[in-house]
């Protein structure tokens, strides 16, 4: 049976942690569809027109490891996934990967507005913007690719700023969101409250 997780929230925000949890807590399929912007934005860095790019994506390049992973990608990311074309391109793969048996999280910023609106459970994590940047600084240092704080911090603000206000499918909780700010929660407990506000859906809808 098909069971839609939407799990949406800015940059380094807990949505990763919490989405791959929760999708082998319930044996569901993961997707992380900020892998299929930052296979784009890799491509663009690599000089291939975005929306060409979008329109040519397959499945082994979002299997690039750490490659992906990089500040710079990500602001490319960004950048790319304020173009409508690009979005258009990828809605798609999204939600048939949404509706696959056996159920799926998804994670990303317009998952529950946009890509899966009749999801089942849709959740919107976040935490304050210097909480998010430790996070990623601490994850960039751990990679060896650290630059120091003020520079992450104002890359998480800049993304933010981008994504939130750009025109197409802005960043922004759904209505019917649960929201789970894990600024002051350790991972088990982000966690174990995702997997409750879950439950609690998954009742409604047996
Ligand atoms: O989740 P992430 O940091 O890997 O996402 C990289 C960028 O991709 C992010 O800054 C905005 C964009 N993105 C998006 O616009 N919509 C999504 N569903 C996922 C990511």
């Amino acid at each position: 049976m098909a069971f839609t997780i939407a799990i949406d929230g800015p940059a380094a925000a807990g949505k990763g942690t919490i989405s791959k949890a929760v999708a082998a807590h319930f044996g569901f399929a993961h997707l992380d569809t900020g892998l299929l912007y930052r296979a784009v934005g890799a491509k663009l860095l690599a000089g291939v027109p975005a929306i060409d790019a979008a329109l040519a994506l397959e499945a082994a390049d979002l299997e690039q490891g750490d490659l992906l992973r990089t500040p710079e990608v990500a602001q490319a990311a960004s950048k790319v996934a304020a173009i409508p074309e690009v979005r258009a391109a990828l809605v798609d793969f999204q939600r048939a990967f949404a509706r696959r048996a056996g159920g799926a999280v998804l994670d990303g910023r317009d998952i529950g507005t946009v890509i899966c609106p009749n999801a089942e459970a849709k959740l919107f994590v976040t935490a304050s913007a210097e909480t998010r940047a430790q996070r990623r600084f601490a994850e960039l240092q751990d990679k060896g690719l650290a630059d120091d704080f003020a520079t992450v911090l104002a890359d998480v603000k800049e993304r933010d700023d981008r994504d939130m206000n750009r025109a197409d499918a802005p960043l922004k909780p759904a209505q019917d969101a649960v929201l789970i700010d894990t600024s002051d929660l350790s991972i088990d407990q982000a966690v174990q409250t995702a997997i409750t506000a879950i439950d609690e859906k998954r009742g409604q809808s047996s």
